[in-house]
């Protein structure tokens, strides 16, 4: 092979941020899971995705081949999550990075009257117990391998009240917030970093875009949006998870990166006025 070629493949392995890292990505089979699972794996990981959507995620699996598989998880299960964990690190040896993304929506545009006991419930078993518990897990065997990466997806929900979240999915978030800062302070000891990626709306399954369709949605995000020229999607916020998961972000922990353009800090009614 002539210098040049082994350079041009040196730089190729090198642009792979998470070469041999392993990774486990909750909520993987749609939405931002899916993106970043495609990321994490264009980036060298080998993925897990864990879902219970088991035909869309065995078919990314599937696609992707090599060092991808699909396993079936309820985050809001713990005996689910104990056996994701052990089946990733029979298979693999190692985990390097926990992305707790899966999420649920009760209803986009719940008012606190209109809050049941039971939606209640529901979002707080996946968004919260089930990062919770995956957290614990991924913890469990992070912890003797003195590294890790846990990650979760939170929203700007976390960062500006007003968004038309419910009650309910928006105190889910919040809750990811602190465990993203409570876990940081514990297993900072042991190597392990803990962060958390906030993004504002993006279209993907969760998204009530009833009749008037996803192009329509979107521009009308981006319009309420503070950032023109570019129209959120799931891989913008995949890529920040990739950042916070590759050895870029070393040091970075206990962060909750918001990806939202801004909208969170500008008050637009200032702007409105001058
Ligand atoms: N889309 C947005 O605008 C937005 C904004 C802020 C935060 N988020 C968060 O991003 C994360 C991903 O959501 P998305 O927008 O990609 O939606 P999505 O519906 O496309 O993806 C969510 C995935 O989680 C899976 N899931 C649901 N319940 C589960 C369970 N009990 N166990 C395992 N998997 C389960 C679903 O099957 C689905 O594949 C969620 O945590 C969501 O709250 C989304």
């Amino acid at each position: 092979m002539s210098n040049a070629l082994i350079a041009l493949e040196g730089s190729a392995s090198k642009n792979k941020r998470l070469e041999e890292k392993v990774a486990i990505i909750t909520g993987g089979a749609s939405g931002i899971g899916a993106s970043a699972v495609k990321i994490f794996h264009e980036n060298g990981a080998s993925v897990v995705i864990a879902d219970i959507q088991d035909e869309l995620g065995q078919a990314m699996a599937d696609k992707l081949g090599e060092k991808a598989c699909y396993i079936h998880c309820d985050v809001s299960k713990e005996e689910d999550i104990r056996d994701l964990i052990d089946t990733t690190i029979a298979k693999h040896g190692k985990l390097d990075i926990m992305y707790n993304n899966a999420g649920v929506l009760d209803k986009p545009f719940g008012g606190i009257l209109e809050t049941t006991k039971s939606d209640l419930e529901r979002v707080t078993n996946v968004n919260l117990v089930g990062a919770l518990l995956g957290a614990k897990h991924a913890s469990r065997v992070m912890i003797p391998q003195r590294k890790g990466c846990i990650l979760f997806t939170a929203s700007a929900a976390t960062a500006i009240a007003g968004l038309s979240t419910s009650h309910p999915y928006t105190a889910s978030k919040y809750a990811i917030l602190g465990i993203t800062r409570s876990l940081a302070a514990e297993v900072g000891e042991f190597g392990i970093r803990v962060n958390c990626v906030s993004p504002y709306a993006v279209v993907t399954g969760m998204s009530p875009t009833g009749e008037a369709g996803v192009a329509q949605v979107e521009e009308f995000l981006s319009e309420m949006g503070n950032l023109k020229g570019h129209i959120l999607r799931a891989e913008d916020v995949a890529k920040a998870a990739l950042y916070l998961a590759s050895d870029e972000a070393q040091y970075v922990s206990g962060l909750n990166l918001v990806v939202d353009g801004g909208f969170s800090i500008v008050n637009p009614t200032l702007k409105s006025h001058l």
